[in-house]
């Protein structure tokens, strides 16, 4: 396997954890993705649910699909509502044009080339592609350094400027960008099990996993904005990409 494989593989094995530390995504954001008059969608790289629970809420019919057995079942625990299919993005296990909105929280970048072609099949004409991030906030000088020391840096914070996250392509129009604000209520704990749930740290050798939760510890103990609190809050952007299925006798 290579590294990129076994870190997209990697986060069955902290699945629990993963539920319990990963932020969820503002209704604001999944309101932006969505075509007005959704009301069956998927949730693709469905992970444990975090973007699942966020549609439930809007009272849409999610569909949710995940290549992890581990991930999958944590979803189906935190939001048994949902229809939990195992799969993966480049072999979608639903119809055709079946679906009003495809959303990706955090799972895109994993995602071979073909599942564009996949997600433009189980999409209706009209429907919507929402891909969205949630990248830390960084302006506040504890977040920075945080996201340097989990070795992310710039991949996952706001200081990233993103490109586009597909090119042009005949089945959907060009990606528009929106972003949202939002906050995490989160303990020294917390920040250390989240730490421990991203895909580069996950895919460490134990001992230098070890070295780097340790640098993390240190900088809750010691930094000025955290040393000595019980809780504090950790600011990200919600980033939204949103695209239009084509008709298919648009491009014709
Ligand atoms: C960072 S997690 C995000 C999970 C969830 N969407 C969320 O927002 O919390 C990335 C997810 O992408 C999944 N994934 C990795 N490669 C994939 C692929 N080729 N197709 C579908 N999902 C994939 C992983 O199993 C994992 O659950």
């Amino acid at each position: 396997m290579t590294t990129r494989e076994i870190q997209a593989s990697s986060f069955g094995s902290a699945a629990a954890t993963y539920t319990a530390v990963r932020p969820g995504y503002p209704g604001s954001a999944i309101r932006w993705g969505l075509p007005p008059d959704a009301r069956v969608v998927l949730d693709l790289g469905a992970g444990t649910g975090k973007v699942t629970e966020a549609l439930l809420a809007q009272g849409l019919t999610v569909h949710a699909v995940e290549p992890d057995e581990r991930m999958l079942d944590e979803l189906r625990r935190v939001a048994p509502a949902a229809d939990a299919r195992l799969g993966p993005a480049e072999a979608i296990p639903l119809p055709d044009a079946s679906v009003d909105a495809v959303c990706v929280g955090h799972a895109f970048h994993w995602f071979g080339p073909s599942a564009l072609a996949e997600m433009a099949r189980v999409l209706r004409p009209g429907g919507t592609v929402a891909l969205l991030w949630n990248l830390r906030d960084d302006a506040t000088d504890w977040v920075a350094r945080f996201g340097t020391l989990i070795a992310l840096g710039a991949q996952d914070s706001t200081r990233y400027e993103s490109p586009s996250p597909f090119a042009e392509n005949a089945d959907f129009t060009a990606p528009v960008r929106q972003t949202f604000a939002h906050t995490q209520r989160i303990d020294r704990a917390g920040l250390l099990a989240l730490a421990g749930t991203r895909g580069y740290v996950l895919a460490l050798p134990a001992d230098r996993r070890d070295e780097l939760l340790a640098e993390v510890a240190e900088l809750v103990d010691t930094h000025p904005q955290l040393a000595g609190r019980d809780q504090f809050e950790l600011p990200y952007v919600t980033e939204v990409w949103r695209a239009v299925r084509r008709n298919g006798a648009d491009h014709a």
